[in-house]
């Protein structure tokens, strides 16, 4: 076995978490390889974090694309299983809930590497969605489960996962936000998009929203709703577009909607928003720790600590204009707690246990 440690990453989200757990390793000295499975693979899902976010360039790209949940995770699983039993590596790390992250859960623990799960034990309880199934197969496969909130490590508890295997680190996302807070420039965000002081910011992706026609014309009407109150942004995720387009998103003179973003553009934009209406999983973290009200389209949370700590509420998508109102006409600047550890140090406390393990 080679005493590397092996970190897959696949889609947009996983990026922002795995940049402070191999810069933490690389920094204590732990030879690494970055793997990314290419399940994300346009410039705007991928590239551009790797730039903005000083990740090194894949050691290798598996090229998977995209495909149906079976095709997609098989041909991660076989691509991984061929590198893997050639190079054995000492510890296998995943991130999050993607299809890329439960594919090398299953590749790892059948090949007995030891694999540590970064974002464990978050629970929707909505077996609807594919990210429940991803999150709760993994977890039950990881050997060190990183968790960022409290209710994540009863989750983890009360499926029985053996106490020293759970730690409580904190959330590396929010590492990579506050280690880019300096460059989220509002103003450069607002002047490029020629947006007014007010203005919301909205993301939709998920399949609940955007694969059936039905639920995609509710989403838009819903948008339509928020754009009569205030100028919004749309940067708008791949999956659904054509959807979107058909139920009419585009016709309505206040909606904008551009590619998806860079890192560091999104968070600037979000970072001045007076709202942002979403259904991503970070972007209610990340909102929380801005201090920016978030409407979360979805009928649950795997992130509860988001509504009980920070600015986030779920929504209907029949209430969100109401939601909106009210934001709107709410104060701006009151205080906000955030989640306990979320400080910009879960990547070192992340990369302390590993290499603890490791030795
Ligand atoms: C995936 C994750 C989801 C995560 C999201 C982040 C799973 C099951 N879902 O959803 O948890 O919140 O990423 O963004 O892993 N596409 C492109 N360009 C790309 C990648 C995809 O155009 O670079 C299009 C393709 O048409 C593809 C569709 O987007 O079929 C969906 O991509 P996929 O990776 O399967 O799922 P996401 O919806 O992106
Ligand atoms: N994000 C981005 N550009 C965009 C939209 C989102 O950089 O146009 C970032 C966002 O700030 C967060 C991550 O992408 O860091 C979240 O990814 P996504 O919403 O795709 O996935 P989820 O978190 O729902 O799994």
């Amino acid at each position: 076995m080679s005493g590397i440690v092996s970190h897959i990453t696949g889609a947009r989200p996983n990026f922002p978490k795995a940049a402070p757990v191999l810069r933490a390793l690389g920094d204590a000295g732990v030879p690494q390889e970055l793997i990314h499975t290419g399940q994300h693979y346009d410039d705007r899902l991928s590239a551009v974090f790797f730039r903005q976010l000083g990740l090194p360039k894949p050691d290798i790209d598996l090229g998977v694309g995209s495909g149906t949940h079976a095709r997609q995770t098989a041909a991660v699983m076989i691509r991984l299983e061929e590198h893997f039993t050639r190079s054995r590596p000492a510890m296998v790390v995943v991130y999050g809930d993607v299809n890329s992250t439960l594919a090398t859960a299953l590749v790892t623990a059948k090949l007995g590497i030891p694999l540590a799960h970064v974002e464990a034990g978050l629970r929707s309880a909505d077996r609807s969605m594919p990210e429940e199934i991803n999150r709760i197969v993994t977890d039950q496969l990881s050997d060190l489960l990183f968790a960022t909130s409290e209710d994540a490590v009863e989750h983890l508890r009360r499926e029985g996962v053996m106490e020293d295997r759970i730690h409580l680190v904190g959330n590396p996302m929010i590492d990579t936000l506050l280690a880019n807070l300096d460059q989220l420039d509002v103003e450069v965000a607002r002047a490029s998009f020629g947006l007014p002081d007010r203005y919301a910011v909205a993301t939709v992706h998920r399949p609940a929203n955007v694969d059936d026609p039905a639920d995609a014309v509710e989403f838009v009407r819903a948008l339509h709703s928020v754009a009569d109150q205030v100028d919004l942004v749309l940067p708008l995720h791949p999956r659904g577009r054509t959807r979107l387009a058909d139920a009419g998103l585009g016709r309505h003179p206040r909606l904008r909607i551009v590619d998806p973003l860079g890192y560091v553009e999104f968070l600037s934009l979000v970072r001045g928003a007076v709202a942002v209406v979403t259904d991503s999983g970070g972007v209610q973290e990340e909102t929380t720790v801005l201090g920016v009200p978030c409407l979360t389209v979805r009928p649950n949370t795997e992130r509860p600590v988001t509504v009980t700590h920070g600015t986030n509420q779920l929504v209907t998508r029949a209430g969100l204009s109401q939601a909106v109102e009210a934001v709107l006409a709410r104060e701006a600047g009151r205080p906000w707690p955030v989640p306990p550890l979320w400080d910009g140090k879960a990547g070192p406390r992340i990369a302390e246990v590993i290499a603890a393990a490791l030795r």
